[in-house]
C-alpha cells in the first residue's frame, strides 16, 4: 500500500504521462515530495491506441516519481478524457420519508436524478450534485438537516465508453497499482486552477492539451457543463508541419519557442532557420503566426458556439480560464479575449509545499488537480484495507448503481 498520508495523482495524457505525489502533513498541508514525467506514446485525442506503449510510458513516470519522492506507489487517482465523453444535467424528485432531510434522502434523489436511460456501451463517470430544491426553495447546496416534504436535485451527469475506460483502467492496473478514483479531466483542472470565487461568478476553464481541449464550465459554484474537444496542440503542430512542409519534430520546436497567434507582431523579414529534408531553410514567423492563429481562431469558434448553445454568453462574469500545455503559445490569451469576448487569463496550477515550484507549469493543472481530488476522497479509502478497483469491479459498481436506479423506477 502507499507509504502514510501519500497522495498519488496520474495523468495519462496524450503528450506525456504525469505522476505526482503528495504527503499531506499533520496541519492537512500538502507537500508535493515527487514528479515523474515521461512522454506518452499509446493515445489519440485522449484515448489508449496502443495498450503495450502505454503501460511502458505509465510504468516510467510511475519509477521516476517513486524514485524521486522515496515511498511505495499502489494507488493513484487517474484522470479520464477522449471525445467519446458526454455529459448532460438531468434533475430527479422524490418524497421526504421522515420530516428532517437526512443523507439517505440525498442519495436517493441523486440516484432519481441519474435515472436515466443511456446506451448499453456507455457508464457514469460522474454524476456531481448542482444544487437541491426542498419543497419550494431553491438554490440549496447541502439539504440534510432541513425541514421538508419534496426534495429536488439538479445534477450534472458525465459518461464515457466502457470500453475506452476499460482500455485505460487495464493500463495503470497492469503495472501493478490500484485504482482509488477516476476522475474527469477539466474537473481536475479546474480543482488545482480555479479559485471558488472565479467559479462563483461564472468561469468557463479551458484545458488546451495535445490531443484534446477540455471545457469545464462553472456558475454560482455548480459545474454546469463539461465538453472534450477533439482538437489540441497536436493539431497545430500538424498545421504547421503540412502546410509549411517542415518535420514534425522542427514545427513543434517552431511551435513552441518561436511560435505566436498574432500575425501582426511580426513584419515579413521575421524568419526563422529551421532543418527540413532539403538541408536549412528560412521560414517566415508571420507565416507561422498565421498558420497557428488560424488552428487557435477555429478552437475558440467552437468554444463560443458550445457557450451560445448552453444559453451562456451573458452569465460568465469570472471570464476565460486558459491552461494545458497547448496555451502556452505566445497570444492565445489574447486571441481567446478577441473570440470569445470574455476577459482571458492564462491559469496555473495552485501552489502548495515541497517540490510545487516545478508544478507551476500550465500541463501540470490535471496531474494537479487528481492529487485534490484524491486528497478529498482519500479519507474513506484509506481505512478500507481491502478497497479494490479493478476494472471488473469498476464496471461492477456502475452496475450495482445502475440496478439501484432501475429499483427506483420500477
Ligand atoms: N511552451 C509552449 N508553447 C507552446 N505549446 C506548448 C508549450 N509547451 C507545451 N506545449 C504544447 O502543449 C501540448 C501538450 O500539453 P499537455 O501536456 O497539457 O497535454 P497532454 O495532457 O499530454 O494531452 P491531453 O490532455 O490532450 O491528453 C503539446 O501540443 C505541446 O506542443
Ligand atoms: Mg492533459
Amino acid at each position: 500500500m502507499n507509504d502514510k498520508n501519500v497522495l498519488v495523482g496520474l495523468d495519462v495524457g496524450t503528450t506525456k504521462v504525469c505522476t505526482i505525489v503528495g504527503q499531506t502533513g499533520s496541519d492537512g498541508n500538502i507537500e508535493i515530495i515527487g514528479i515523474g514525467t515521461h512522454p506518452s506514446q499509446g493515445l489519440k485525442k485522449g484515448s489508449v491506441v496502443n495498450i503495450e506503449k502505454t503501460i511502458k510510458s505509465i510504468q516510467c513516470s510511475l519509477e521516476e516519481a517513486k524514485l524521486m519522492a522515496g515511498v511505495n506507489i499502489s494507488r493513484v487517482s487517474i484522470g479520464i478524457a477522449g471525445s467519446h465523453i458526454y455529459s448532460f444535467n438531468s434533475s430527479g424528485v422524490v418524497a421526504v420519508k421522515g420530516r428532517e432531510i437526512n443523507q439517505e434522502d440525498v442519495d436517493r434523489v441523486i440516484d432519481a436524478a441519474k435515472a436515466i436511460v443511456i446506451p448499453s456501451d456507455r457508464e457514469i463517470i460522474h454524476c456531481i450534485p448542482q444544487e437541491f430544491t426542498v419543497d419550494n426553495t431553491k438554490g440549496i447546496k447541502n439539504p440534510v438537516g432541513m425541514f421538508g416534504v419534496r426534495l429536488e436535485a439538479n445534477v450534472h451527469v458525465v459518461t464515457g465508453s466502457i470500453s475506452l475506460i476499460q482500455n485505460l483502467v487495464k493500463c495503470v492496473e497492469a503495472t501493478g497499482v490500484k485504482i482509488e478514483n477516476i476522475t474527469l479531466q477539466p474537473i481536475a483542472s479546474s480543482e488545482a486552477v480555479l479559485s471558488p470565487e472565479e467559479r462563483e461568478m461564472g468561469v468557463v476553464l479551458v484545458d488546451i492539451g495535445g490531443g484534446t481541449t477540455d471545457l469545464a464550465i462553472w456558475k454560482d459554484g455548480n459545474l454546469i457543463h463539461t465538453q472534450i474537444i477533439p482538437v489540441g496542440g497536436n493539431h497545430f503542430t500538424n498545421d504547421l508541419s503540412v502546410a509549411l512542409k517542415i518535420p514534425h519534430a522542427e514545427a513543434e520546436r517552431v511551435k513552441v519557442n518561436h511560435g505566436s497567434v498574432i500575425p501582426e507582431k511580426f513584419a515579413t523579414n521575421n524568419n526563422v532557420l529551421i532543418q527540413s529534408g532539403q538541408g536549412p531553410k528560412e521560414l517566415s514567423l508571420k507565416l507561422v503566426a498565421e498558420v497557428l492563429g488560424a488552428r487557435a481562431e477555429e478552437l475558440f469558434n467552437i468554444v463560443k458556439e458550445v457557450l451560445d448553445d448552453k444559453g451562456l454568453e451573458h452569465y460568465l462574469t469570472g471570464g476565460i480560464v486558459l491552461t494545458g500545455g497547448g496555451a502556452l503559445v505566445d497570444g492565445i490569451t489574447e486571441l481567446a479575449e478577441f473570440v470569445l469576448e470574455r476577459p482571458t487569463k492564462l491559469g496555473y496550477p495552485h501552489s502548495y509545499g515541497g517540490m510545487t515550484n516545478i508544478m507551476q507549469h500550465p500541463k501540470f493543472s490535471t496531474v494537479l488537480g487528481l492529487l485534490l481530488e484524491s486528497q478529498k476522497k482519500s479519507p474513506a479509502i484509506a481505512v478500507d484495507e481491502h478497497h479494490t478497483s479493478s476494472s471488473g469491479e469498476l464496471i461492477g459498481k456502475l452496475s450495482n448503481s445502475l440496478k439501484q436506479v432501475f429499483k427506483e423506477i420500477f
